[in-house]
């Protein structure tokens, strides 16, 4: 296939050459009826190139395959064997992943640090998790990607599981030993899905970590607006080898997706699958040395420390994206929530994954020297202005063996039986009936069927207290936990 062409954005760009006019949604007719005021922000552009799929981009019948042939590039420039587009993210594709691989019962070993559209997989598909262990480390506070020891073990357990679901790079940047558990899996004839949500940049560039497609993976989920250059809700499945049908995992992203798919999306990630082939190594290789640069000088500001060498170890991760900067200010004595608005407010910057410690600013191939001195100058601020910011109240993290709650019952089950709100008081012993996730980094610490214990509360309450983003309890604040309704005599 001719990697220079980019056939999504081509037809876009002769749909606007021919004049085509359509009687047919869109109502805003290529902007023709936005109002100025609208206009004046986001841009006649984006409103012309904003035009149906079929019946539009394509004719009805899409019989000039403009996206198909946009899939089949990217596969082709990936290495994998086939690659559907979808336009509501990751958490759409994940989803559709893990329904295509279970057939929407039975069980899933999933890894315990899975992102919340996992779970919300979980609480639509009505299967149970078998959860792997993240590997914790005490130190930091902070789980990395599980060991293949650790799948093996799960895999024992549970031989009747449908496939495996990892997580890697984490939103930290770190990443599993991949090649390692597809051998595990594959040894037992089972699909490997791997989220990689953070992972668009991988396939272009020999030095960042372990491409899934590569390690061997049979569907790997991409976020193209984290690491490439999309709009946000672009999102791409790879697939490859004959464990995973393809007809099935497409036909199970069509019953989530709408029917009403961005054209812009594809459009965007049409060009940067093109731009990637053309020069990603390059732009890669410019990234990187930013990232190496600025690693160096943020260690040198008085009171941060970036992680590297803790992360990848022997009961840590495997491998480290060093495009993700993880910040620790505990010398400072602020927390990662503080500096984030401290940030924000006084030096209009926006930073990535914050924690009670920690920060992170995630580098893309869209940085410069610019950006980076900004990035600096803003650092070196927070610096000196964090002796000023009160002291934050404790979060109290809980020890390993009270961080992972037991499952008891089906997510499915718990979220649509009858529930209660309770106080956060009463909630331990009861089971979860709702998520509730620190966001970012988006892994839920409760979710539907667990049964919540008095450390998983006082993380969470502590945590929101000092400035913990909890988005999807029904009382953010968790003063109250919705918790599944039991009679008395039922209770522990
Ligand atoms: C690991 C992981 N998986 C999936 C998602 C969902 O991706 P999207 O925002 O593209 O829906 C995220 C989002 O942050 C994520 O961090």
């Amino acid at each position: 296939m001719d990697q220079n062409e980019a056939p999504v954005l081509d037809a876009l760009a002769e749909h606007q050459q021919l004049k085509r006019y359509g009687f047919t949604p869109p109502a805003h007719r290529q902007g023709r009826g936005v109002d100025p005021r609208v206009l004046e922000v986001l841009g006649e552009q984006s409103f012309k190139s904003d035009v149906v799929a079929a019946s539009g981009l394509d004719d009805r019948k899409s019989s000039n395959g403009y996206l198909s042939s946009a899939e089949s590039l990217m596969a082709e420039a990936v290495g994998a064997d086939k690659a559907f587009f979808t336009t509501c993210g990751s958490s759409l594709s994940v989803k559709a992943a893990m329904l295509a691989v279970t057939r929407g019962e039975g069980e899933l070993l999933i890894s315990r640090d899975a992102h919340k559209s996992v779970s919300s997989g979980l609480v639509l598909s009505g299967l149970q998790p078998r959860w792997i262990r993240p590997q914790w480390d005490e130190d930091l506070k902070l789980a990395h990607p599980p060991s293949p020891q650790t799948v093996e073990e799960m895999w024992q357990r549970y031989p009747d599981a449908s496939a495996a679901l990892i997580v890697s790079p984490t939103p930290y940047g770190t990443c599993a030993d991949l090649e390692a558990i597809v051998e595990i899996c594959h040894k037992r004839g089972k699909p490997l899905i791997v989220d990689e949500a953070w992972g668009a940049q991988l396939p272009f560039h020999p030095d960042t970590p372990t491409w899934a497609m590569d390690a061997g993976a049979d569907i790997c989920v991409v976020s193209v607006h984290k690491m490439g250059l999309g709009f946000e809700q672009g999102s791409i499945f790879h697939l490859q080898g004959n464990l995973v049908d393809p007809v099935r995992l497409n036909q199970c992203a069509d019953i989530l997706s709408t029917t009403s798919a961005n054209v812009l999306i594809y459009a965007a990630i049409d060009g940067w699958r093109r731009q990637m082939v053309q020069e990603g190594k390059a732009m890669i290789d410019k990234a990187l040395e930013l990232a190496r640069g600025l690693r160096r000088d943020i260690e040198t500001i008085p009171g941060l420390h970036v992680l590297e060498d803790e992360l990848v170890r022997a009961e840590a991760s495997h491998d480290l994206d060093i495009l993700h900067i993880l910040i620790d200010l505990s010398q400072l004595g602020i927390s990662g929530y503080q500096a984030t608005d401290w940030l924000r407010e006084n030096c209009r910057l926006d930073m990535g994954t914050n924690d009670h410690r920690r920060i992170e600013a995630v580098i893309s191939v869209s940085d410069d020297k610019g950006t980076a001195d900004r990035l600096l100058d803003g650092l070196r601020d927070l610096s000196a202005a964090a002796a000023d910011l009160p002291r934050p109240p404790a979060v109290v993290i809980p020890p390993e063996e009270d961080l992972y709650l037991e499952t008891v019952m089906l997510p499915r089950e718990a979220f649509f039986g009858p529930v209660e709100n309770v106080p956060a008081a009463e909630a331990a012993g009861r089971i979860a009936a709702e998520m509730a996730t620190p966001y970012p980094p988006g892994v839920p610490l409760l979710l539907p069927g667990e049964r919540i214990n008095q450390a998983a509360i006082d993380y969470l309450r502590s945590g929101v207290e000092a400035g913990m983003v909890l988005p999807d309890p029904a009382d953010p604040t968790l003063q109250t936990i919705r918790v599944v309704r039991e009679e008395p005599h039922q209770r522990r």
